[in-house]
């Protein structure tokens, strides 16, 4: 059974809302979680497969060849607890510290939380496929809500998995709020599994948001397309350029599309003017140094138990407790 909002969360009303929005700020943005209908899915597995995009491969590794020692560290008493996973998407990280658990014998019950109703259903029937002794309850809807109802329905100790460096999309502000209301939902001695990229060669991080084979180029212009189909949008699709960027100083990677041409862009009932050369914000993801993850977690009130990181040291899932 999927356990859903009445209303669902993303609502066209929302995404209307806070696209008017974004695009009357100054400078205009979007909102990244838009990125995500079902063509959007698509794009964002190509781009897991792009040989660029070395995030996937190295949180992969992670999973494949440290989910031992990330069990030993998450479930070292053995007592039984319940796995809140935000985001968990396919699962085919999160399978191998699955597998390790139930390998164990470990006492848990795992709650995939997705925004989207569609990825929630695949994992019901996917998972209990693979692992029939598996107790499991799909939560649809945002996050925090969906959070929310879990720690409703939990009784017991949480560890809550936050993978795929998703945290990136906030700003580092935005960042220090999410964990300091993720820790209020949370007990103490109850864990955070959370996936940061980490800051390296300014050029590795460049090369994976502006591949050439031009995948992040349709990410990114596949949410006008969705603006025109779902909102009554008429973006002109092909008067925008893709435009990534890096600043190795402050960690942050921030994607743009930028208007070739002046243009007056219809939504609904609302138009808005687009310069020549004027860009649109559409995505951040903040790279992390070490300390600064460190800092992020006592800001927040957590404890950093372990990390664990890929060998080329690209990746890191820290293992943060509730102090
Ligand atoms: C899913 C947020 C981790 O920021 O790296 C990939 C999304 N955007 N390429 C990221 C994304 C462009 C991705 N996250």
């Amino acid at each position: 059974m999927i356990i859903s909002t009445e209303q669902p969360t993303i609502t066209n009303t929302q995404f209307l809302t806070e696209t008017l929005e974004g695009l009357s700020t100054e400078p205009k943005r979007m909102y990244s979680k838009y990125f995500y209908d079902e063509a959007g899915d698509l794009i964002f597995q190509q781009i897991m497969d792009m040989d660029e995009y070395y995030l996937t491969n190295a949180e992969m590794e992670i999973m494949k060849r440290q989910s031992a020692e990330i069990v030993n560290t998450i479930a070292a008493d053995g007592s039984g607890f319940d796995l809140i996973e935000l985001g968990a998407g396919d699962a085919t990280k999160s399978i191998h510290l699955l597998k390790t658990l139930i390998d164990k014998n470990m006492d848990f019950k795992y709650f995939p939380i997705d925004i989207s109703a569609h990825v929630i259903s695949e994992l019901e029937d996917k998972l209990p496929a693979i692992f029939p002794t598996l107790n499991l309850q799909g939560l649809n809807g945002d996050y925090f809500e969906m959070l929310q109802k879990a720690t409703e329905i939990s009784t017991r100790k949480k560890v809550v998995l936050f993978m795929g460096a998703n945290i990136g999309n906030m700003s580092v502000d935005e960042a220090r709020e999410f964990c300091i209301n993720l820790k209020a939902l949370l007990s103490l001695n109850d864990i955070l599994i959370i996936g940061f990229d980490l800051k390296k060669n300014p050029k590795k991080i460049l090369a994976a948001y502006n591949d050439k084979g031009g995948i992040t180029r349709a990410f990114n212009l596949n949410l006008l397309s969705r603006i025109n189909r779902e909102l009554g949008g008429d973006f002109n699709i092909d008067g925008f350029e893709h435009y990534a960027s890096y600043n190795p100083e402050t960690g942050e990677c921030k994607s743009y599309l930028i208007s070739l041409e002046k243009q007056t862009v219809k939504i609904g009932n609302s138009t808005f003017n687009l310069e020549k050369d004027e860009y649109i914000l559409m995505e951040i993801s903040q790279k992390y140094a070490q300390q600064e993850i460190e800092e992020l977690a006592g800001l927040s009130g957590f404890k950093v138990a372990a990390y664990f990181s890929d060998e080329q040291g690209y990746f890191v899932d820290a293992i943060w407790e509730v102090a």
